[in-house]
């Protein structure tokens, strides 16, 4: 029996180390990481504070380099490149998100959401529009104008992921996204991962929540700079993997007649549970949360 081709990983890091301190006060924050990612999938990497798992996704995500080992991204050695070429591969390849959202205060929703696409050379009314295109994925167009402190924790989060995916990486990067975030808002943001990632993204999230490993088809635990454990969870993609189901945002309205038929049947019945997907990006609607109807009208 012939076997299958083994298909190059997305990530493959070998004994990558990070050392920080001089002298006596020298140690190693990531202590020889040997890791292979394939494409496509979900990982969780979880572990005590200060074990080095933001090292780790800023030296994934080429903000930051290794002093020792091997990174090799879609099996090119990228960790000796310099910083313009790690620019061009971070702004081609991988997306970031970070728990404090990292959004530019004095720019709009849609500017912010459009700046990955100032690096890349793009004129400004275009890089407007596919900004806007992927707000409406979001569902957060009604937004584009606002500044990010007139947003709630959950928005100015799904703004970040909307930024990360302008550029339309295969790889996010997640360092504790629900971190700063009450949980209704944190499985709103599960969710959007988890439809990347159905998608057919790789994801690496960093988080201190161990319900949110439930979304991840892969669960690595850090400590000490090494991987402690790394364990691959059976994905059901009948949904025994998802099992915390918050509807997301109901404003279902990136096309208009989506958003008269959504009024005219929630009028008919406020109870009937629907699913409407747009540009990829599922959005569900369940009995559990009232219309916001109300709420549209006053933004
Ligand atoms: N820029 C830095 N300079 C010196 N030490 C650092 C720096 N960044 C992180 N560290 C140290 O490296 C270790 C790992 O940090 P970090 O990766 O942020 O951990 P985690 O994200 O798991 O909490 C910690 O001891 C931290 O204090
Ligand atoms: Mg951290």
């Amino acid at each position: 029996m012939t076997q299958p081709e083994p298909t190059t990983p997305v990530i493959e890091l070998r004994a990558l180390t990070k050392r920080y301190g001089l002298g006596d006060a020298c140690f190693n924050a990531l202590d020889g990481v040997t890791l292979k990612i394939e494409k496509g999938e979900f990982i969780a990497i979880m572990g005590p504070s200060g074990c080095g798992k933001t090292t780790l996704l800023n030296v994934l995500g080429l903000l930051d380099s290794a002093d020792d080992g091997e990174y090799m991204l879609d099996g090119k050695a990228v960790d000796r490149l310099g910083s313009a070429r790690h620019a061009r591969v971070r702004s081609n390849q991988i997306g970031m998100v970070f728990q404090s959202f990292n959004l530019i205060n004095r720019l709009t929703v849609l500017e912010n959401v459009a700046l990955p696409l100032t690096y890349k050379g793009v004129r400004r009314i275009k890089r407007l529009e596919r900004a806007s295109e992927v707000l409406a994925q979001f569902h957060l167009q009604e937004r584009e104008y606002y500044m990010p402190w007139q947003l709630s924790g959950g928005q100015m989060q799904r703004v970040a992921i909307a930024r990360a995916l302008v550029n339309e990486p295969s790889i996010i990067l997640a360092d504790e996204p629900t971190g700063n975030l009450d949980s209704r808002s944190s499985h709103v943001i599960m969710e959007e991962l988890s439809e990347l990632h159905k998608k057919g993204n790789t994801i690496i999230m960093v988080t201190h929540n161990p319900n949110l490993t439930s979304y991840a088809s892969r669960v690595i635990n850090m400590l000490d700079g090494r991987i402690a454990s790394d364990t691959k969870i059976k994905v059901d993609t009948r949904g025994a993997n998802t099992p915390v189901k918050i509807p997301l945002n109901q404003r279902a309205n990136t096309i208009k007649a989506n958003r008269a038929k959504a009024e005219a049947s929630a009028h008919a019945s406020p109870a009937v549970k629907r699913t409407t997907k747009s540009s990829g990006i599922a959005k569900k609607t369940s009995k559990k949360t009232p219309s916001r109807s109300k709420k549209r009208s006053a933004s």
